[in-house]
């Protein structure tokens, strides 16, 4: 085993996306958080897998409801809506927000750049981690200049 503050530096050069995961609450309210863990997994069927950590808020509404949805940020507004995504209670995360629902009732926020609607397939164990595997029952795109995380900063991407 490597240090896992060595282990997170080194991935830190791994540059990816942002996404805003989204699920709803036993209230029908919505919550949600940043991830970077997010991978295409399968094209038949189509799934998708997104890793949680096991003591985030989300998750649990995830495995209650059993769906939902990514939302793919862009940059700019996508990087304030990541931040806010990334802490905070989930009223404050939601406030000024719009966002409806596509096929499974998650959150798909308006102002994404891309976004996949999912069913909750499978919920396996990876570490202090849950990783999501999601059928993906809708999905939509948008133009529009993605947000990118890169050595624990937000970027954009220049083609
Ligand atoms: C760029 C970025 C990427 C992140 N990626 C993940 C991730 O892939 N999985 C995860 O569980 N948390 C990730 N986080 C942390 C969560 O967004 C954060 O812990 C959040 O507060 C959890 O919210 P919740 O407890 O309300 O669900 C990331 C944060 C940032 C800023």
């Amino acid at each position: 085993m490597i240090d896992p503050s060595e282990y997170r530096r080194v991935m830190g050069h791994f540059a990816t996306g942002v996404a805003v995961v989204t699920s709803c609450r036993d209230d029908g309210s919505p919550a949600g958080l940043t991830v970077s863990a997010v991978s295409a997994l399968s094209l038949q069927p189509t799934l998708m897998m997104v890793a949680l950590d096991r003591k985030s808020q989300t998750h649990a509404w995830i495995e209650q409801c059993g769906y939902f949805a990514v939302n793919v940020m862009e940059d700019g507004r996508g990087e304030t809506l990541a931040r806010r995504f990334a802490a905070g209670g989930q009223e404050e995360k939601f406030r000024g927000v719009a966002w409806h629902s596509q096929t499974t009732g998650a959150p798909v926020l308006d102002d994404a750049l891309a976004w996949l609607d999912c069913r909750v397939q499978a919920a396996l164990p990876g570490g202090d981690h849950t990783i999501f595997v999601g059928e993906v029952v809708a999905a939509d795109t948008r133009e529009g200049t993605p947000l990118v995380y890169y050595r624990g900063g937000f970027g954009r991407f220049v083609p």
